[in-house]
């Protein structure tokens, strides 16, 4: 259970037993803090192998709640840790992995953060939740509300994948479509919270959705030690992850300052990779002008919508990861990443989400510009489920064969 709640800016402390959302003297993103001190020697990773619990929330010391019986949970968490196969263009990587993580409820890792924020909205009495949404989080918050007994309102913009748009209705959240883009969608919930009720479930607006999405960072360190056939904890040499608002860079680096914290790990990290869509690029372009904050991107547009955030709250917090891992940052096109995800499904057997696709593109591209070694432990997030994309990979003219011809089989090449 968490004893803090500072901003990540001005280090404001706000009460913990009440709704926050940005920072009441500066706006910008609340932290949560936990007595990492009172945990050490309680909370160790042979306590955390031992437990039977098959979710995240195996990791509860460290989120918000003083119970995992009081958790709203689907199961999210525990994704696997894939080794790659040595094929295609990233044959020479010994060392090359994929954090599944389209094996969450919903089908993405935005299952964390949304478990993570309702189990804590609901232990604060909301019963009327609302967001912007690119995609998945608008079916991660509609399942979780459901599973929670709360209303559910979503403001997407109207070319969302359609998957999403279709999951939030079948879940029953109010699904409301808008003109713009996520940015436009969010203005529209910080108006009406006031009017309608709701409590704003804004990535990073709302502190806890990154505490779930911190346990990606907890979970790589004993996947990789697995890996590795070995007890003590390790992390990867790079990290690549598609990054939108940021809200699991930003996550897995507060985890890997906790685990040192509570003496699980050294002081060693990843670099971390910032990898965005080259038409919706606001991150990568502070990270190359040295500016602390990014501006707002200008006609963003990518059809990897997880990845079509023209501004981020937490664009400073994604500047200091960058800084502290001596990390970087990089564009890759729609039809590179489109290209990614073709690649992945057939060399690994893996269906990649488009964001993703924009992962394995970047490896390549460092890997040619030699920042990248093949002999480095290398892990790309898959984000999300490639179904929930299918619209991008409509079938092309495939012949029908008649089965009462008995030459039909001439047919195959
Ligand atoms: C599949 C997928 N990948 C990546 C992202 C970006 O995530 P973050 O906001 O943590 O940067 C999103 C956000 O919508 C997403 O849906």
């Amino acid at each position: 259970m968490h004893t803090t709640l500072s901003c990540g800016k001005c280090g404001f402390e706000h009460a913990i037993d009440q709704l926050q959302n940005l920072c009441t003297q500066c706006a910008k993103p609340l932290l949560v803090g936990y007595d990492l001190e009172a945990l050490k020697g309680r909370f160790t990773p042979d306590v955390v192998r031992s437990r039977t619990i098959r979710s995240m929330w195996r990791f509860w010391d460290v989120l918000p709640t003083d119970s995992p019986d009081n958790a709203v949970s689907l199961g999210e968490g525990l994704t696997p840790l894939l080794k790659c196969h040595r094929r295609g263009p990233m044959e020479p990587f010994e060392n090359l992995y994929v954090k599944d993580e389209s094996f969450n409820p919903t089908g993405s890792f935005k299952a964390r953060g949304m478990s993570a924020a309702v189990t804590r909205a609901v232990a604060l009495g909301v019963k009327k939740v609302a967001l912007p949404s690119a995609g998945n989080a608008a079916g991660a918050a509609t399942f979780y509300s459901a599973a929670a007994g709360l209303e559910c309102y979503l403001f997407m913009p109207e070319d969302t994948p359609p998957a999403n748009i279709i999951e939030s209705e079948v879940g029953g959240a109010h699904v409301f479509l808008v003109n713009g883009l996520i940015s436009d969608c969010g203005k529209l919930v910080g108006k009406g919270k006031e009017r309608f009720g709701w409590f704003d479930l804004s990535t990073l607006k709302e502190p806890f959705r990154i505490e779930g999405k911190k346990t990606m960072g907890y979970e790589l360190a004993f996947d990789m030690a697995d890996a590795a056939g070995r007890t003590e904890l390790q992390l990867p040499d790079v990290i690549f992850y598609p990054t939108g608002g940021g809200t699991g860079l930003i996550g897995m680096w507060k985890a890997f300052d906790e685990m040192e914290r509570l003496g699980w790990i050294g002081s060693d990290r990843p670099r971390m990779v910032v990898v965005q869509a080259e038409n919706c690029s606001p991150i990568v372009k502070a990270f190359q002008d040295g500016a602390e904050h990014a501006d707002m991107f200008p006609n963003a547009s990518t059809v990897a919508a997880g990845l079509r955030v023209p501004a981020a709250v937490g664009d400073f917090l994604m500047m200091k990861v960058l800084r502290e891992s001596g990390g970087t940052a990089i564009t890759v096109s729609d039809a590179e990443l489109l290209e990614g995800v073709r690649e992945c499904s057939r060399h690994q057997g893996i269906y990649f989400c488009p964001e993703a696709g924009a992962v394995w593109k970047a490896a390549q591209k460092l890997a040619d510009s030699g920042w990248l070694k093949a002999s480095e432990r290398i892990v790309l997030f898959n984000t999300g489920s490639g179904l929930k994309y299918n619209h991008l990979f409509p079938p092309g003219q495939l012949p029908v064969l008649d089965h009462h011809d008995d030459a039909c089989l001439d047919r195959v090449k």
